[in-house]
């Protein structure tokens, strides 16, 4: 299976950051569609009908999510573009802001549409400094262009479109945080319900979206939502973006349908494989959040559906973001996962007592597990304790957001699937792993 290039076909076209040449492949024609040509319903109906699903994490069906915001405001409705892509291993939003932001805005505009939204905001993580010059430059250029602002295409719709600096915290990523810090709040997540659509920024209607989710969007105008149906998997259609990195000869970005390829097929035939004299020991198939898959696992088909979670699909993995991190036998999982711990108990917000005392109780412990002074019974100690935070892929979580479960369920996942490690740097008080630390 070759790879299918819709929202990375153009990442290569000279200057196509520049309004001129964009609109010169055909950019803004689906906007100018959505609105002469369609009531925002029919711009629904046909994103619905499309199948496109978020691709922020969760996998919700995007038209009927825009379904849930009213139809005549009362008051002003908002859109927030998810741009804060700060789950370890992930890094495609980046590239589709840097190399291809006017594809981004003009999704939010037909989103925008469709949801009825007063406003959009682009929150883009703190440092993505570059992906935000772009973004304000693309911006400015569609103002005078009149494809923002007002009277959109003579429909009578006006939208401002803004950008919004994050300071790099993982958790403005989740919703929820994300609309805390666009009022100027501390990123604590809200309880749901109310969701975004009944209360979202300023107290009014919201939508969050993911840039990826945005950035098919006016492909699917133009094609048509038959079109994108018929791509890959007809139960999640489309392409998805892996970003295959760690210890791999052609690191990168792979624009694939769903569907169709292994993980063996993206490791060995795109990623070109592993370090010559390397053997593959584990891989973290979708960002810091998901569960280390061991090397007889690989053969599994890459799509939401395969996987527990998100598609309650055969296999006990999740399935994520699409930030791939593969590792060869010279990395020990012991400090893998203290490396995570590390990330997640400095990002935790604080606002739930098992995420804020669970997350630095894991990492000191693997820490010194990884560090030759772990005790017998420190491997149980650390499921006992991640198990409160939730259990793993069990619905049942103890916090207000998915920030638990995002660190809980990969150190189950770690230890379940690699505890005879762990056992063996307890009982050698030291790390057994030959580490090269050559690649970084
Ligand atoms: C801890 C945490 C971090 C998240 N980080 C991101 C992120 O960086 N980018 C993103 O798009 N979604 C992130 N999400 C998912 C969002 O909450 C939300 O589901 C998504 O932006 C919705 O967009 P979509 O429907 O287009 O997928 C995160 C969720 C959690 C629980």
């Amino acid at each position: 299976m070759a790879e299918h290039r819709i929202i990375l076909k153009d990442v290569d076209v000279p200057n196509i950051q520049d309004i001129g040449v964009y609109t010169s492949r055909g950019g803004y024609k689906a906007a100018e569609k959505a609105l002469k040509t369609m009531t925002p319903d029919e711009v629904i109906k046909e994103v619905q009908d499309s199948g496109l699903a978020g691709r922020g994490g969760a996998w919700f069906s995007t038209g009927t999510k825009w379904s849930f915001m009213p139809k005549e405001p009362k008051v002003p409705s908002y859109l927030c573009v998810n741009a804060d892509e700060s789950e370890p291993g992930t890094f495609k939003d980046r590239q589709l802001i840097e190399q291809n932001p006017h594809q981004l805005v003009e999704g939010t505009i037909i989103a925008a549409y469709a949801i009825r939204a007063r406003a959009a905001y682009i929150y883009v993580r703190g440092e993505m400094a570059e992906g935000m010059r772009g973004l304000d430059r693309a911006i400015a250029q569609a103002y005078a262009k009149g494809y923002i602002g007002k009277n959109l295409f003579g429909k009578g719709y006006d939208l401002d479109l803004y950008t919004h600096p994050g300071a790099g915290a993982y958790i403005c990523g989740e919703e929820t945080g994300l609309m805390q810090s666009l009022e100027g709040k501390r990123a604590e997540p809200r309880v749901k319900p109310p969701f975004p659509a009944q209360r979202g920024i300023f107290g009014c209607p919201t939508t969050v979206n993911n840039v990826q989710t945005l950035s098919y969007v006016p492909h699917i105008i133009a094609n048509g939502a038959a079109w994108f149906k018929g791509i890959g998997n007809p139960k999640y259609p489309g392409t998805f973006i892996f970003c295959i990195s760690g210890h791999v000869k052609n690191p990168g970005l792979f624009e694939m349908e769903l569907g169709t390829a292994t993980m063996r097929q993206l490791i060995y035939d795109y990623a070109g494989g592993l370090r010559d004299g390397h053997e593959l020991k584990a891989v973290i198939p979708g960002g810091a959040s998901t569960l280390p898959m061991t090397p007889d696992q690989i053969d599994i088909v890459m799509s939401p559906d395969q996987f527990l979670l998100p598609g309650r699909g055969p296999f006990k993995g999740m399935f994520g973001t699409g930030g791939i991190i593969v590792m060869d036998e010279t990395a020990c999982v012991v400090d893998m996962l203290l490396n995570l711990m590390q990330f997640f108990a400095h990002e935790s917000c604080g606002q739930c007592t098992p995420c804020r005392e669970g997350a630095p109780w894991i990492r000191d412990v693997v820490k010194r597990i990884e560090h030759g002074q772990g005790k017998l019974g420190d491997i149980d100690l650390l499921l006992n304790v991640a198990d409160n935070v939730a259990g793993l892929l069990s619905p049942r979580y103890s916090t207000i957001c998915l920030f638990g479960p995002a660190f809980s369920y990969p150190t189950q996942g770690t230890i379940l699937a690699f505890r005879e490690e762990f056992e063996e740097h307890i009982r050698q008080g030291r790390c057994p792993i030959q580490k090269d630390k050559g690649i970084g």
